[in-house]
């Protein structure tokens, strides 16, 4: 069979992953149910396929990272490519290099896969028309991180079944999350409830009409909450006080046992990474038996190994 009519490649015809926006449901659900598969094989003593085999792809950081970064090496290594790792302090970007220039460099290398991080929103769709391969956005300034929202909805659909009629409530730091925005795009696209709980410094203009429901207290947000995602509190990317001090929005905003108690008791904790502990999340919490936080992790692989099998069809045969 070649990779071309494969039952993957026809559920999901894109070349590229630059947002959960524009994707339809039946393509957010073949890329979750090629990354079940994808843990099974990332469980097995011998885990690599041979999908993307002679294919080179390119991890382009302009932003630290730790897990995003190591979870798409690893994805792409399972699948058989050579990846290389390229982050801006040992690029030429720290040069005065633009992002386009970078672009055509490694452009001229002949990737086939480039997975792009950058501080700014849209950068990522910019350098996608400039380059020749498929290219994954992975986190465009407050935009988009599409592979977070996928492994997250991964993640709670192995453990309520469905995604569709549950509530959601995703709490913090609204305003700067490009994990929120994919996720509000991802779980209104699947069907689920979404509210949003932060303080009103904390949240976008026209975020009421992204389809949520706006909470300004966490007992009213985590109401009949199914799932309670929190957000990392994003000091490096606020200029001025949005917040009056850590520990007044600890006490607020901060999930411990009390404010949880307000959801369903069932309910499950998420958060994508890095933690502040002790500012959005209690230790205890986040350790906690209702914590999905590592399997997070786990799942991550999970969903860029399929998104990566899913473009690893459309790339051009040389
Ligand atoms: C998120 C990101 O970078 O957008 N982290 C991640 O991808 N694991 C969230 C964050 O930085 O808070």
């Amino acid at each position: 069979m070649s990779a071309q009519t494969s039952p993957l490649a026809d559920a999901y015809p894109h070349r590229h992953l630059l947002g959960i926006e524009g994707l339809q449901p039946h393509e957010i659900l073949a890329l979750l149910d090629r990354a079940e598969s994808a843990v099974e094989i990332s469980r097995q003593v011998e885990k690599k396929k041979a999908v993307l085999r002679g294919r080179t792809q390119i991890n382009l950081f302009f932003e630290a990272s730790t897990r995003t970064q190591s979870s798409f090496e690893i994805a792409g290594k399972r699948l058989g490519a050579d990846v290389m790792n390229m982050s801006v302090s040992s690029s030429s970007v720290k040069k005065g290099e633009t992002l386009i220039d970078t672009a055509a460099t490694l452009n001229a290398m002949h990737p086939d896969i480039i997975v792009v991080r950058h501080h700014a929103a849209g950068a990522v769709h910019l350098l996608a028309q400039k380059v020749g391969c498929s290219v994954i956005n992975a986190g465009d300034g407050a935009h988009e991180h599409p592979t977070q929202a996928l492994l997250d909805a991964l993640t709670i659909r192995r453990h309520k079944g469905k995604i569709a009629r549950l509530t959601v409530a995703i709490c913090g730091d609204i305003l700067h999350s490009r994990v929120a925005r994919s996720n509000i795009i991802l779980l209104n696209a699947l069907g689920a409830r979404v509210k949003v709980v932060a303080p009103s410094t904390l949240l976008p203009n026209g975020i009421r009409q992204m389809g949520v429901e706006v909470c300004a207290t966490m007992r009213e947000g985590l109401a009949d909450a199914d799932i309670v995602m929190m957000l990392r509190l994003q000091r490096e990317r606020m200029a001025g006080a949005f917040i009056p001090s850590v520990r007044e929005y600890f006490r607020y905003y901060g999930l411990d046992a009390e404010k949880l108690s307000a959801a369903r008791p069932d309910a499950l904790v998420m958060h994508p990474g890095p933690m502040n502990r002790g500012v959005e999340i209690d230790p205890e919490i986040a350790d906690g038996p209702q914590s999905l936080i590592r399997e997070q992790v786990e799942m991550g692989v999970a969903v860029r190994m399929a998104v990566l099998e899913a473009l690893s069809a459309h790339l051009p045969n040389r």
